[in-house]
């Protein structure tokens, strides 16, 4: 017997569900949340054999209707091969969660994956909420989350990362206030660290987990639940308190003290060799 809860859910944004990213971490744990609360989903990642697995498990479990969709999202051509592949489906909720990330020197990177980090984090969203959000509207009524981070407020050597993630932030903010008389609800949540493939607890053999209290992990399961809870109430989020509370200071303090406080943290992590490719090769010795 669904709950209140799963009835709202189901009567505000189902009958289909498009999750980004949901062959792993967090996007994984929207599809299973969502599911649970009787929603069909629609799975959106590159790695078709784990989607496919998704698909079983929440078809047996939920008996709900599960549609496959394996696109590389930083490829010009796959908003449109999502949009075309579920065209025949009413869909009342884009969880836009894929994400790319780059850490470390900017110069040692190739273009290509700047290029990648943008795709992947700005354009394919922006242009799956016109898409879908284009539908939604016709409907009046609907839902999109866009996931954001922490780092959107400007951590350094995540120039890339956190330079689209902040442009997304600002982006949902925007399209909550424009899409509000349609009946569309917008979400940016922005997580702080998230036990993921993605959110590795071990870096460089330096366990993240102890360097900060801020760096102890919430799950993925917690960010998805919470989320989903606070669409169509909040504006943005940060799931976890003392995330939420970090996220809220680092935001006042001046730019230059917050670019040096994240440099200091992120740089503990980095190996020498990584240290190494942060200052030009004759100031090295200073
Ligand atoms: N983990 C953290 O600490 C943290 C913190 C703040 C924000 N976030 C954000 O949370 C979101 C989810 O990340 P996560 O932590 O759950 O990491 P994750 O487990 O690595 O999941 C990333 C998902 O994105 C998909 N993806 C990546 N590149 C893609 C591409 N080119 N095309 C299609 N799908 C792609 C991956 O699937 P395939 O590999 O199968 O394509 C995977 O399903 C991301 O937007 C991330 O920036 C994470």
């Amino acid at each position: 017997m669904p709950s209140s809860d799963t009835l709202s859910l189901l009567v505000r944004y189902g009958p289909w569900a498009v999750i980004t990213g949901a062959s792993s971490g967090i996007g994984y744990q929207y599809a299973r949340e969502l599911a649970r609360q009787g929603l069909n989903v629609v799975l959106v990642a590159r790695r078709q054999n784990v989607l496919d697995r998704l698909a079983g498990e929440l078809r047996d479990l939920c008996g709900v209707k599960v549609r496959v969709i394996a696109v590389d999202l930083s490829t010009p051509t796959a908003v449109t091969e999502i949009s075309r592949l579920t065209d025949d489906l009413n869909i009342g909720l884009l969880i836009n969660n894929a994400g790319a990330a780059q850490y470390g020197s900017f110069l040692s990177d190739g273009e290509d994956y700047h290029t990648c980090v943008l795709n992947v984090n700005v354009v394919s969203p922006i242009a799956l909420a016109r898409s879908l959000g284009g539908k939604m509207s016709k409907r009046r009524r609907g839902g999109i989350i866009f996931t954001s981070s922490t780092a959107a407020a400007l951590v350094p050597y995540f120039a890339t990362y956190a330079a689209s993630k902040s442009c997304i932030s600002n982006f949902a903010r925007l399209l909550r206030f424009e899409l509000r008389p349609f009946g569309i609800d917008v979400l940016c949540v922005e997580p702080g660290f998230v036990e993921t493939e993605m959110g590795l607890v071990m870096v460089n053999d330096i366990d993240i987990r102890k360097l900060t209290p801020c760096s102890r992990p919430v799950s993925a399961e917690r960010v998805a639940k919470e989320a989903l809870a606070r669409l169509g109430v909040a504006s943005e989020f940060t799931p976890g308190s003392i995330p939420r509370l970090s996220n809220m200071f680092v935001r006042i303090l001046p730019t230059r003290l917050r670019l040096r406080l994240f440099s200091w943290q992120i740089r503990k992590v980095m190996t020498p060799e990584m240290r190494d490719e942060l200052v030009p090769a004759e100031r090295q010795t200073e």
